[in-house]
């Protein structure tokens, strides 16, 4: 099968229906450069058009998920330059991924790189990994949806603590906070297979529900509860009319394995 070949990230299929991007750029700690965001972007929508395709992991390296966007990229920059080009707008573009994404995370994880790790759908964390928002020390602040993302998940105090500090957060704080659902065991490449582990526990369901239930969880983040309750129940009414919810109820009833055709 052929693979798309990036510059930036390597693309690999560690199991049958489940694929990992590797962010690459090792010399910079993965800077999120806005050539590696373009080739991430276009790595999403081409795994997700796979249907082989169900789970996708993204990982950085042992010492870096990503240290952020790249500052040497950003140094020259106007006001009128980021905002006629529209920079950092193209960063939400892998959010419309259907198919769930777990990050894998080692390492430092700060700036962009923590807010990327905050648009995955899951986030594993490696013993060693730190999260932050460091832009504070750079005359900025978060761009990449720092601000929001950590404040619908952690709360205002912690939100504006690393924000306005610009402190680490440990993997263990991390996993107290709800940042990651939880840090695995110590080891190089822990984090990597348990995240293709937990790919794989996705990839064996029924993909149609896959997709809903991450679709209304995000929906959480972004309707008020009796919208987010309506919008979930019509999701739920809908998988009725699926081969997938007739297959896991008779599978149930009969005492046997669902075997899911995704349709
Ligand atoms: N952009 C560009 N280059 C970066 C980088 C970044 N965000 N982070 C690290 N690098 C580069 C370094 O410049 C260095 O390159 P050279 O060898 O050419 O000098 C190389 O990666 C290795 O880095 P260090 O020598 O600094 O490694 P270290 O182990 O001493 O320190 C670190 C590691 C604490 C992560 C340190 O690199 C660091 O503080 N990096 C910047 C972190 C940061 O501020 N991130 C936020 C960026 S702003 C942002 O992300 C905006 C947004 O909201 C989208």
């Amino acid at each position: 099968k052929r693979l798309m070949s990036y510059n930036c990230i390597l693309v690999a299929r560690p199991e049958p229906n489940v694929a990992l991007i590797t962010l690459n750029r090792p010399k910079a700690l993965n800077a999120l450069s806005s050539p590696l965001f373009t080739e991430l972007n276009q790595a999403f929508l081409e795994l997700d058009a796979d249907d082989e395709v169900r789970a996708i992991v993204l990982t950085g390296s042992e010492k870096a998920f990503a240290a952020g966007a790249d500052i040497k990229e950003m140094q020259p920059k106007e006001y009128s330059d980021v905002f006629k080009n529209r920079y950092l707008e193209d960063w939400t573009l892998l959010t419309k991924t259907r198919k769930p994404i777990i990050a894998a995370v080692s390492g430092y994880a700060l700036g962009g790189g923590c807010e990327l790790a905050l648009m995955c759908d899951i986030v594993l964390a490696s013993p060693t990994a730190k999260f932050g928002q460091p832009e504070i020390n750079l005359g900025v602040i978060p761009g990449g949806g720092g601000s929001q993302r950590l404040a619908n998940i952690i709360g205002k105090s912690r939100t504006m603590e690393m924000v306005l500090t610009g402190r680490n957060v440990s993997a263990q704080e991390a996993e107290k906070w709800g940042i990651v659902s939880r840090v695995v065991g110590e080891g190089e490449g822990q984090v990597v297979k348990e995240a293709i582990d937990m790919a794989k526990v996705i990839a064996s369901k029924g993909q149609i529900a896959v997709q809903a239930g991450k679709e209304v969880v995000n929906a959480a983040y972004e309707l008020n509860l009796a919208e987010g309750l309506r919008f979930e129940r019509r999701l739920f009414h809908g998988l009725f009319a699926t081969k997938d919810q007739k297959e896991g109820m008779a599978a149930f009833t009969e005492k046997r394995k669902p075997e899911f055709t995704h349709s």
